[in-house]
């Protein structure tokens, strides 16, 4: 069986540690599942027919006790809580029922939410099936809903018990979607020092949507991720270098009331932004810089600035929720695999890469 299994140490509302496994297929599921011995309830959103049906064919778990959430963003809503909490309390769940989120990084963070709190906390089981899910919110412990006045705002730390990745479900996946998840992938790759990470995905460009491509991929990128969650699983410091990128990008998300970009493509315009800042600011070697821009562009990732002022978004910077007072920080590179955060910016230091990220790519 071709499959990675990866240890994430966590400290915090599940302590302990818990597998993610990633692989190309669901064979393995059903009896992880079962040997957990409890009732399982599924979650998913509308829409995923043909995964749902794969997941149930391959498994061969009942389909009897399933959820399904409204497509889209705007149901990852905290006025979608009612529903399913009286759903699951009608169908009689109890502080053992074990809940498993199918799809992408909305399901994951609403069902995770889910769990922290009905019945003061049940177990759950993430399946992600979009790369961004498997790369990146399925890996953490970050579970939130949306208020009508900015995203994510009320969550908690809960961590899952398994994370089960079946790469192979990434096919039916738009471009725009698969976009999405390499953004995060290489916003991993300039971080990990080792390098290997990037040269293997440069090396395996041409085929890098293949199951056993991707594997190794996901896992890789995962895997840098839960070093990090694993080192600082709260986000009081190291964490937050996770954030690269995503300063532009939460402005450009809030700027456009989260309508215009999906939030991986407004991180890859933040990656290009973060990456000439690091530049000017920190050293960071324009063959670096270029090396990853063009890795960028081979992978079909959005990095033009789409008309947006630097004054307005600098503006917009000042909502987010990982700022305090009136100083805008971001997270940098000093080098590749040496990422620094908490790094004040300037109005004019960041017009001044917005200006060059828009001469370069519009
Ligand atoms: N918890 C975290 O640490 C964390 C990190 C990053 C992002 N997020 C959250 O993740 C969400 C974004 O996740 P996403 O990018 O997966 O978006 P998503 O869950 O909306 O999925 C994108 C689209 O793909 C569809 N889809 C899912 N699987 C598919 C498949 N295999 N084939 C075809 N279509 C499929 C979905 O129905 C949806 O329409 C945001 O809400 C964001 O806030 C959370």
């Amino acid at each position: 069986m071709n499959e990675l299994l990866l240890k994430v140490d966590v400290q915090g509302s599940t302590p302990g540690s818990y597998p993610i496994h990633i692989t190309d297929n669901y064979a393995g599921l059903a009896e992880i599942l079962n040997g957990m011995g409890a009732r399982l309830v599924f979650i998913s959103q509308k829409g995923l027919d043909k995964i749902l049906e794969r997941f149930f064919t391959e498994t061969g778990l009942p389909r009897d006790s399933i959820y399904l959430l409204e497509q889209g963003e705007s149901n990852k809503h905290i006025s979608r809580l009612a529903d399913v909490y009286n759903w699951l309390i009608k169908n009689r769940i109890d502080r053992k029922t074990i809940l498993v989120a199918i799809g992408g990084g909305v399901v994951g963070d609403f069902v995770g939410f889910v769990a922290a709190t009905v019945l003061r906390g049940v177990r759950f089981v993430q399946v992600p099936t979009t790369l961004l899910a498997a790369v990146d919110s399925s890996v953490g412990g970050k579970v939130a809903v949306n208020v009508d006045h900015g995203k994510n705002m009320v969550g908690a730390f809960y961590h899952p018990q398994i994370v089960y990745c079946n790469v192979s479900m990434f096919q039916s996946l738009p471009d725009a979607e698969w976009a999405c998840g390499f953004a995060e992938i290489v916003k991993h790759c300039c971080m990990e020092r080792s390098g290997r990470d990037l040269d293997f995905l440069e090396s395996n460009l041409a085929k890098v949507r293949a199951p056993e491509v991707l594997i190794q991929v996901v896992r890789d990128s995962a895997a840098f991720k839960a070093s990090i969650v694993s080192e600082d699983p709260k986000e009081t410091g190291l964490r937050s270098i996770l954030n690269l990128g995503h300063t532009t990008a939460h402005a450009l998300e809030s700027i456009t009331e989260y309508k215009k970009f999906s939030h991986g493509h407004a991180v890859s315009r933040g990656l290009v932004t973060a990456l000439l800042l690091s530049h000017e600011k920190c050293g960071l070697p324009g063959e670096f810089v270029d090396r990853i821009l063009r890795l960028m562009k081979n992978l079909g990732l959005p990095m033009d600035t789409c008309g947006f002022e630097a004054s307005d978004l600098f503006e917009h910077m000042k909502f987010d929720k990982k700022n305090s007072g009136d100083t805008i920080r971001f997270v940098l590179l000093e080098g590749q695999g040496r990422p620094v955060y908490g790094i004040p910016m300037s109005r004019g230091e960041f017009e001044l890469a917005w200006a060059e990220q828009k001469r370069r790519y519009g």
